[in-house]
């Protein structure tokens, strides 16, 4: 390219389809990896089903200017998440922000042109939920922009429900017909799928899992050498010292942790209101798990490097590294399985009756669901359960790479103030474990649960892995001594109004309190340094007073710095009979609610649960609105709607 940077390096999409002899491109705007997991998945699909010569990309890593020489005879297609409030997905944001803006300029466009797109042939899926209000809008609207361009879509612009819990099987429901006419109008002709490996797997007999050059949970060559450096963001992990943890619940059989993050000299900012990332590490037992069923146990400290066979293919993980790292650091093996997933592995099955098995499961949906998804079975749980007497050895590693998907960070609301302490991040967080109804199986919270063995080896608990989990702190060579956690901050537009004076009004059940926590105590500075702050409003739900009510003394010293100005309204669910809620202390209070809202012009925030608490609370704050002003329950539930689109009512919530 023009600035001489390396072949395969250019950030033109023509010039890297023509490089590596591809025909179809599929882009992923992708913020947790699932958008980019369905990416690899179509593509795979595209080149071994139909003979398509098939690359996936990172939005983020090409320019769009040129899409306008995009020839007829390739295609494009686009595989894009909707996030939050219906934003783009970080990498996806300059690409929305090209094709949806009023003037796209295209380096052919040379003069007015209507349909700059004419010859681009596009495919397109998007990934929502639909208990958000901006369902889908990503591909919506970036279908609408290309179609405008004139650019022509194969297939409908498919929609997957993550809200609904069938973002699976809208997927799969959607590309049949799509491929069908996407062969018909591209003249392909389908074949008998025959797996080809993505990755080359090498092991390495000249090298032991302990040399210094060897991968063992380490993130990248900085880490490896020990000697981190920032930037630290999503690509980047702080490896951070915990500075403090312990467990907020006052009841034996759950747990709630509190910890504080030490970034001091990290260079990493937060502001109040942002959340910060936490790259976990799988559970011992789960990674053991899978190296049994796979056959893998002998070898697991064998040291191997990972290739890809084409050069679009990323290795997901730094090599040389060995299966037990690969897996235990890089792998969602905790995560949900799809049945497109268990098809492909059953070609690899120990024999013929568990082949069928495994035929039928990724073929017939409902014998799925209730064999697999409705126990929340991983995929070496279905494995074991297909066949638990003969190990898995014919499946090969390359097909675990490319099908189980690379682990994420996980994302938690700061619960500290960055004014009172900015160099200490705080994560208020309840450890999950589902007993899941009518299954013997019981999941825990990849992350939650690491956090919570992090904390009771950090204090010496004397049985500190009752469920068998054994984690590794910073990968096995432990080269940062204590007890650290890898993260990184994302900043979010969850935020406290800049002028103190403006009343605020927080919902926050359960852990949903984090952000507030964070706010109160920024408040409660504020009116310590002499500022004025305005009133400070908090609706708290949690089941009894005296066994999970967070921060119960915290609140305390809060009222005495902010005085009459702060309020906590509580809501204990399980005191009494009948259920009490956050919402039901809203509506008693509406006089109050409807005045910091209407004549203060305060703020209105929401944090926790999304597909119940977060929509109850937004329909009864409709009817406050409505009751209290006189107007109709829908002019109510419209003046909520422009709340939220002025920002005064901001959400933080999660599914
Ligand atoms: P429950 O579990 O007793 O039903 C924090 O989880 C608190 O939120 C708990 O008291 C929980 O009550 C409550 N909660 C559960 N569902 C809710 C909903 N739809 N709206 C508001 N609060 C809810």
């Amino acid at each position: 390219s023009a600035n001489g940077s390396k072949p395969g390096k250019t950030r033109n999409i023509l010039e890297k389809m023509d490089q590596s002899e591809k025909n179809c491109v599929v882009f992923y705007g992708s913020q947790t990896g699932t958008a980019e997991d369905y990416a690899s998945r179509l593509s795979k699909e595209g080149s071994q089903r139909f003979g398509l010569k098939t690359m996936v990309a990172d939005l983020e890593d090409y320019d769009y200017e040129n899409l306008d020489t995009f020839p007829d005879d390739k295609l494009a297609v686009f595989v894009l998440a909707t996030y939050g409030e219906g934003e783009p997905t970080d990498n996806a944001v300059d690409f929305y922000e090209f094709v949806t803006g009023n003037e796209v300029s295209f380096s052919n466009g040379g003069g007015v042109d209507e349909k700059p797109l004419r010859n681009l042939k596009f495919v397109a899926f998007g990934l929502g939920n639909n208990t958000y209000e901006h369902y889908n809008s990503m591909v919506r609207r970036v279908n609408d922009a290309l179609v405008k361009l004139g650019a022509s879509r194969i297939g409908t612009a498919g929609e997957g429900d993550d809200g609904a819990g069938t973002m699976e099987e809208d997927f799969l429901a959607w590309k049949e017909p799509m491929w069908t006419e996407l062969s018909e109008k591209m003249g392909l002709e389908e074949r008998e799928a025959v797996y080809e490996p993505v990755f080359s797997i090498t092991e390495r007999d000249d090298l032991d899992a302990d040399a210094d050059e060897v991968y063992l949970g380490e993130p990248n060559k900085n880490h490896l050498e020990g000697s981190q450096k920032g930037p630290y963001n999503s690509h980047n992990p702080y490896i951070a010292p915990i500075a403090e943890s312990r467990e907020v619940f006052t009841v034996k059989d759950r747990n709630c942790l509190h910890m504080e993050i030490d970034v001091k000299g990290s260079n990493l900012t937060y502001q109040t209101g942002d959340h910060i990332a936490v790259w976990p590490t799988n559970a011992g037992k789960e990674v053991d798990r899978i190296i049994n069923v796979l056959g893998l146990a002998e070898k697991r400290h064998s040291v191997i490097s990972v290739k890809g066979l084409d050069p679009t293919a990323k290795v997901p993980f730094p090599t040389p590294t060995t299966y037990d790292a690969a897996i235990r650091y890089h792998m969602e093996i905790c995560g949900s399985v799809s049945r497109q997933f268990v098809s492909s592995l059953a070609p690899f099955a120990p024999n013929e009756e568990t082949k069928a098995e495994m035929t039928r499961l990724g073929s017939d949906k409902d014998y799925f669901s209730d064999k697999v998804s409705s126990q929340y079975l991983n995929i070496a749980q279905v494995l074991e359960k297909v066949d638990s007497v003969n190990k898995w050895t014919n499946i090969p590693f390359s097909i675990i790479i490319e099908g189980i998907h690379k682990i994420q960070p996980r994302y938690y609301s700061i619960s500290s103030s960055s004014l009172v302490q900015k160099d200490k991040i705080s994560i208020t967080a309840v450890v999950e474990t589902i007993r899941v109804p009518g299954s013997e199986n019981i999941v825990k919270g990849v992350t939650t649960n690491y956090l919570l063995a992090l904390k009771q080896k950090q204090h010496g608990d004397p049985n500190p892995d009752p469920h068998g989990l054994t984690y590794a702190i910073t990968g096995p060579r432990n080269k940062y001594d204590g007890f650290h956690v890898p993260v990184h901050v994302r900043h979010s537009n969850f935020k406290l109004p800049s002028d103190p004076s403006k009343p605020i009004i927080m919902v926050g059940p359960g852990s949903g309190v984090a952000p507030f926590r964070g706010f109160i105590q920024e408040r409660a500075a504020q009116a310590e340094a002499g500022e004025k702050v305005g009133q400070t409003i908090l609706f708290y739900g949690c089941r009894k007073s005296s066994e999970d009510f967070l921060y119960k003394e915290e609140w305390e010293h809060y009222k005495q710095a902010l005085g009459s100005s702060f309020k906590l309204f509580t809501a204990f669910s399980r005191e009494q009979r009948e259920k009490v809620y956050v919402q039901q202390r809203l509506q008693e209070n509406a006089a109050l609610v409807n005045q910091l809202l209407e004549k203060e012009k305060g703020n209105f925030y929401v944090c926790g649960d999304a597909s119940n608490m977060a929509r109850a609370v937004s329909d009864v704050l409709g009817k406050i609105v409505s009751e209290q002003r006189g107007v109709s329950v829908e002019k109510g539930e419209e003046i909520v709607k422009m709340m939220r689109s002025g920002n005064q009512y901001q959400e933080d919530v999660w599914s």
